[in-house]
């Protein structure tokens, strides 16, 4: 138990992957503001990216927090393998995984080419499972818990978002991993988050031009959804088994409305 007054992840350690940008860098202060030490995670090892990581660990280390920035491909099993023992090796130990990497292309199905299956395939199923496998042991040690980071893709249908079936995958081995790993103390849930305004998103407005005439006030920021993924991280979720919590504003209520109404 923590000692009274101390934020739930005091003393713990965080990984996030993709957390040199986005969604996953709002995560990544979040889990520092509840106490953590932080890994940050990306995959280019060159540019904006590790710019990015960078300013994460300078935001984490004023914070008085340890961070470090770590660099690998999570569709190559190998350079998880060498991630995790590198986070293990420079924090001493793991607590929480944010899967919250993923990359895709934005086209419909009969536009896929075999490189781009393999790409969404390996990225976000393959990735971040092996992720997962490999910091299990490390979790498990600590009973920590395991955080993927869904969309609505995974139950609404756009047809140039093949993402969104990658996400269902997960939603199931997220509910599957709960069952398995439960028993040997890891908590597993997910998030699955509305439209937020990232790099992403960008390309997202480029195939689906009608999402620029939603309300702003449907568009969940980062940090809205990261709240979520630390409140999932924290005691007050331990009777949450397998779940993916909604955060996206209520859009997914109005389907039946109409984009502007
Ligand atoms: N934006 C949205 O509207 C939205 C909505 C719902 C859910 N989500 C989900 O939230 C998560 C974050 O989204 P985002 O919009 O913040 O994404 P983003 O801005 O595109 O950032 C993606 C992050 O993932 C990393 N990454 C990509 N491929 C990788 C690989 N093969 N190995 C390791 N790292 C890799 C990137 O690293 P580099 O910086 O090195 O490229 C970057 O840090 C994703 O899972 C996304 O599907 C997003």
């Amino acid at each position: 138990m923590d000692a009274p007054g101390l934020p739930h992840l005091h003393g713990k350690v965080a990984l996030v992957t993709g957390s040199s940008r986005g969604i996953g860098a709002a995560i990544g202060k979040a889990l520092v503001a509840a106490g953590a030490d932080l890994a940050v995670h990306g995959r280019q090892s060159a540019g904006s990216s590790v710019e990015g990581a960078g300013e994460l660990v300078a935001y984490a280390r004023a914070a008085g927090r340890r961070a470090e920035a770590f660099q690998g491909d999570i569709a190559v099993r190998t350079e998880v393998e060498a991630l995790l023992a590198k986070v293990v090796e420079t924090f001493g130990r793991l607590d929480v995984l944010v899967l919250n990497a993923a990359r895709a292309p934005f086209k419909p199905t009969e536009r896929l080419l075999e490189r781009d299956l393999r790409q969404l395939l390996d990225v976000n199923i393959l990735g971040n499972v092996f992720c997962a496998q490999k910091a299990l042991p490390h979790l498990a040690k600590q009973g920590g818990s395991i955080v993927f980071l869904s969309s609505l893709g995974s139950r609404f249908m756009n047809p140039s978002y093949p993402l969104g079936p990658m996400k269902a995958a997960m939603e199931a081995f997220t509910r599957q991993w709960a069952e398995e790993w439960g028993p040997k103390g890891v908590l597993v849930n997910a998030v699955c988050a509305g439209l937020v305004k990232t790099d992403a998103f960008l390309t997202l407005r480029q195939i689906w031009p009608e999402v620029a005439t939603l309300p702003d006030e449907l568009f969940v920021t980062p940090e809205e959804v990261a709240d979520v993924v630390t409140f999932l991280t924290s005691p007050a979720a331990r009777a949450i088994r397998g779940q993916t919590l909604v955060v996206d504003r209520g859009l997914s209520n109005r389907v039946l409305r109409g984009p502007a109404s």
